[in-house]
């Protein structure tokens, strides 16, 4: 079944130059296309939006801070099966913990900068498609 979802390349991404290799990585599965994005430093208020089931978390303040201090990128893509596919290719959230060939196995090592989000549901999928992309049917 065709989805979407939405994508962060993370400040650290971008500040090592990953930009290229995780695109790389997600525009090369068949079937997938990049259909929305956009470099951008993410302003507190559109991160508080998306983060906001984790308001009170103890990583909350650290993750808000680390968030916007430099440029993201954001992006829509779709295709088949894109939801689980894309949380796949990044791996869990601990870098340590995940295995080698998944992005944060591959370049991550504190949970903080791990690199990447993709929604987790169709429902957040939806949800913070109009939080980046407002514009965006
Ligand atoms: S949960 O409990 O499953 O909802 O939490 P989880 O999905 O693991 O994490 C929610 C988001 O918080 C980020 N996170 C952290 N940031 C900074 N420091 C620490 N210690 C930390 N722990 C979790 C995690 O990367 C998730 O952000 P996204 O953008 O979804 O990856």
């Amino acid at each position: 079944m065709s989805q979407r979802t939405l994508v962060l390349l993370k400040p650290d991404a971008v500040r090592r130059g990953l930009i290229g290799e995780l695109i790389g990585r997600i525009e090369h599965k068949a079937g997938w296309t990049i259909s929305a994005l956009e470099l951008r430093t993410l302003e507190r208020p559109v991160l508080e939006q998306h983060y906001a089931e984790h308001v009170g978390r103890p990583f909350y303040e650290p993750l808000m801070e680390f968030m916007s201090a430099g440029p993201s990128v954001a992006m829509v893509v779709e295709g088949e099966r894109v939801i689980e596919g894309v949380r796949a290719l990044a791996g869990p959230t601990d870098p340590i913990a995940a295995p080698a060939g998944t992005i944060r196995g591959d370049y991550g090592t504190i949970t903080r900068e791990n690199l990447i989000h993709a929604s987790d549901s169709a429902e957040s999928a939806e949800r913070e498609i109009k939080i980046f992309f407002p514009g965006l049917a």
